[in-house]
């Protein structure tokens, strides 16, 4: 078994890296561990020209990207450490993210389905932000399966070592030993039941919207307590075939360009 741990800190051995290194330590002593600190790779950014997307072509940037989707590949379990940053997650994921065009079209290579747990660490009460929802979708646009997700608020670093934070830690690692799901959520918020997410848009017909898969439902209300009844879209976003079908969406937008290429540079002309 070969587990990938990702530290998306530029802190070393901050709350992120601490809590990878616990994560792994727990497993099997057999297992392979290997870690990355995503800061340390030379990352660059998309610069939208789809020549990844043909189907197998990988993206032609010279940097590290392929690098790293390797040993995502490579790996059978992941683990990702990812603090809260302005609210949301630290570039170095985002970075990331934003390259992944290239593997949209292969998906069944790579949305195998592997196993992936989550920790967000964050400093300010109330600023945990959609830190937490960042890091899930980074992770399903590599196909990985997100099956635990834990917040913990620590000031720093080490503070992530308190007895109950440790607790939650450990429950991650035992549920990657015992192919489970484990989700520390706060059990007085709604989350999507297709993915998990809480950032939801409530609407004023009562009707709910997941802003990260998409999927809608009316709100309900039973016995004073409110249950988001789901509409299921399908596919689903972040299954095999939703991210397969997003492909083909951007492949047919780049088989537009090329038929329109005359039209665009005509529309561009004036402002150049
Ligand atoms: C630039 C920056 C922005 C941050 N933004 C937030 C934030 O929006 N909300 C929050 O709760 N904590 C925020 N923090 C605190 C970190 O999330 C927290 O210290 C975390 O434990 C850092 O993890 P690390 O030690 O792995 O880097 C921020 C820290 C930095 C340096």
């Amino acid at each position: 078994m070969k587990v990938l741990g990702l530290v998306a800190s530029p802190r070393k051995i901050g709350n992120s890296e601490i809590i990878v290194k616990e994560i792994v330590s727990s497993l099997p002593a057999e297992w392979d561990k290997e870690m990355i600190r995503m800061t340390d790779l030379n990352i660059g950014l998309c610069k939208a020209c789809y020549a990844c997307l043909p189907r197998d072509k990988r993206c032609v940037l010279d940097d590290d990207l392929n690098y790293f989707l390797d040993r995502v590949k490579a790996a059978d379990k992941v683990v990702i450490a990812a603090p809260v940053y302005y609210l949301g997650q630290h570039t170095s994921l985002k970075l990331v993210n934003d390259r992944l065009i290239s593997i949209q079209n292969n998906t069944a290579e790579y949305a195998t389905g592997k196993q992936c747990v989550i920790a967000v660490p964050h400093t300010v009460p109330g600023w945990e932000g959609y830190g937490r929802e960042a890091a899930m979708h980074f992770a399903r646009f590599l196909g990985l399966d997100v099956t635990g997700t834990v917040i913990l608020r620590s000031i720093l670093p080490g503070d992530v070592l308190r007895e109950d934070l440790l607790l939650k830690i450990r429950a991650l690692a035992q549920s990657l030993v015992n192919n489970a799901r484990v989700d520390f959520i706060d059990e007085d918020k709604a989350y999507c039941p297709e993915c998990g997410s809480s950032l939801l848009q409530i609407f004023h017909n009562g009707q709910w919207r997941c802003v990260m898969c998409s999927s809608k439902g009316q709100l309900k209300s039973e016995n004073g307590e409110f249950r988001l009844a789901l509409i299921p879209a399908r596919p689903s976003r972040f299954s095999a075939e939703g991210l397969a079908e997003h492909g083909c969406t951007l492949t047919n937008i780049k088989e537009e360009y090329i038929r329109r290429k005359d039209e665009v540079r005509e529309a561009q002309q004036k402002y150049r």
